[in-house]
């Protein structure tokens, strides 16, 4: 099995950024803590990060053959038409992830273009919320 992991802009500015939001580990701390867990579970991963949101488009075009997609389009998940068109032109199922819990934030976070396409959300565990993505995804229930 071959899983993308898909981050959009800022997250690369982890361990920096918000921590009280995003918490202390760095953007290559969390690539890290996926990586070993995909090891884990006989999983082969890909990670890509952009800030830009026709990169993230790119990008989701040419990821059709993988088995899942894990997907924090950060800030782009509240506005991007663009990357939900992106999503639906490819076989790929994904699941929607944040660090954040982002209906415990402003209103603005509260809706997404991008749930309702997919496999579910998980949102406000941190760097947990991308484990148990992968967790979900390794047990093949989605299928
Ligand atoms: C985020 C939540 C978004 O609202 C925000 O713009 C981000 C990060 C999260 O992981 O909690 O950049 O996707």
């Amino acid at each position: 099995m071959n899983i993308l992991v898909i981050n959009g802009p800022n997250i690369n500015m982890l361990g920096q950024r918000e921590p009280g939001h995003y918490g202390d580990i760095s953007f290559y701390e969390l690539e890290d803590l996926i990586r070993d867990e995909a090891a884990k579970q006989g999983i082969e991963v890909d990670f890509f990060q952009s800030n830009s949101e026709g990169a993230i488009v790119d990008c989701i075009q040419q990821a059709g053959s993988y088995d899942g997609i894990i997907l924090n389009a950060g800030a782009y998940t509240h506005t991007s038409i663009a990357i939900r068109d992106a999503l639906l032109s490819i076989k790929a199922k994904f699941i929607e992830v944040h660090l954040s819990n982002v209906f415990a934030r402003e209103p603005f976070r509260h809706h997404s273009y991008l749930s309702d396409i997919a496999v579910g959300v998980i949102a406000g565990f941190r760097e947990d919320s991308y484990l148990m993505a992968l967790n979900y995804f390794a047990n093949g229930v989605w299928q």
